[in-house]
């Protein structure tokens, strides 16, 4: 892997080590998970699959990670793997201090809160059966743990979420398939910021949209992570989307991170032979981000 001081907003670079400013919020380490796929005839795994083979790496507090990478390199399994929604075959993950793989199912629930995800596709991701109202607050009703969830209180936090993403309050009464993608997407959205997390891991949270939605998405998840303080790992095979967003860039190939600096070293001082195909694969988008 190829490791360079990141130098960006978020840490100094003095040669090739890094000083920042805290501790990281997210710890990785030397995580792998290998699926066991066809299974043989007398039960034995035949042919494992090693999606992701030992990736260390660090993200701080207020940043965005963009982790890129061509299709099936382990990007969402890496993703899942951070917020234990997929169980690792080993390695290690550190969620603000927590042991997050060793955490019992009470301090994992807890740790649940400041952790979430917005999904590449929002129509799968939405129960089509729940009213938007019924969607956003379901967290706030699971993790309720002695928070008000009167129907007054659940009500107003939805339409607070719903403006916080550009959405109007008349939405809390309909239903998933009566808005577009861009809009779901941000049903999506508002749902994960319900809880008030610190860190979300974006999962191609654009790709299923169209250039100039998927650009309105990106600069509304911006301007979330600068109200709220969130921090990404944001996750694309599109270089330019990674780079537009990204404090610094985490590229994957074949389950391992090949190259990790900031956005501006990887993009214009790629040293992977493989970064340098990545960029010349993908053109820069038709539309302005900003
Ligand atoms: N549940 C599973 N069982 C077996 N193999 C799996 C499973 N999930 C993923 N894989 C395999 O693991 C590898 C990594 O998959 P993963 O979904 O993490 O890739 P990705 O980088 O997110 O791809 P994409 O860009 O297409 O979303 C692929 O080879 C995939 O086929
Ligand atoms: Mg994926």
């Amino acid at each position: 892997m190829v490791n360079r001081p990141p130098g960006s907003r978020f840490g100094l670079g003095i040669g090739h080590c890094t000083i920042f400013k805290s501790m990281p919020l997210v710890e990785v380490r030397n995580l792998i998970k290998v699926y066991a796929a066809d299974e043989g005839v007398f039960g034995k795994a035949r042919h494992n699959v090693r999606a992701v083979s030992g990736v260390s790496l660090d993200i701080h507090a207020g940043e965005t990670l963009g982790l890129v990478g061509e299709s099936g390199c382990g990007k969402s399994t890496l993703g899942r793997m951070v917020l234990r929604l997929i169980e690792p075959t080993s390695g290690s993950v550190v969620f603000n201090g927590h042991d997050v793989l060793a955490a019992p199912p009470g301090e994992l629930r807890r740790l649940r809160r400041d952790m979430q995800i917005i999904f590449q596709d929002p129509v799968g991701s939405l129960n089509p059966r729940m009213r938007i109202e019924e969607i956003i607050t379901e967290p706030l009703v699971i993790h309720a743990e002695g928070s008000d969830t009167t129907k007054d209180s659940l009500h107003q936090q939805a339409s607070e979420m719903l403006r916080a993403v550009g959405l109007d309050e008349s939405a809390l009464r309909r239903y998933p398939h009566e808005f577009s993608g861009g809009q779901r997407q941000r049903v999506g959205i508002a749902r994960a910021l319900a809880l008030q997390p610190k860190f979300i891991v974006c999962d191609e949270p654009v790709s299923a949209l169209d250039v100039s939605v998927g650009a309105q998405i990106v600069n509304l998840l911006q301007k979330l992570q600068r109200e709220f303080g969130l921090t990404y790992l944001f996750i694309s095979h599109s270089m330019p989307v990674v780079r537009y967003l990204s404090d610094r860039i985490a590229v994957m190939r074949q389950g391992a991170i090949v190259e990790l600096g900031t956005s501006e070293d990887i993009t214009l001082r790629p040293q992977h032979g493989y970064t340098r195909t990545l960029l010349e694969a993908t053109p820069e988008p038709e539309l302005k981000l900003s």
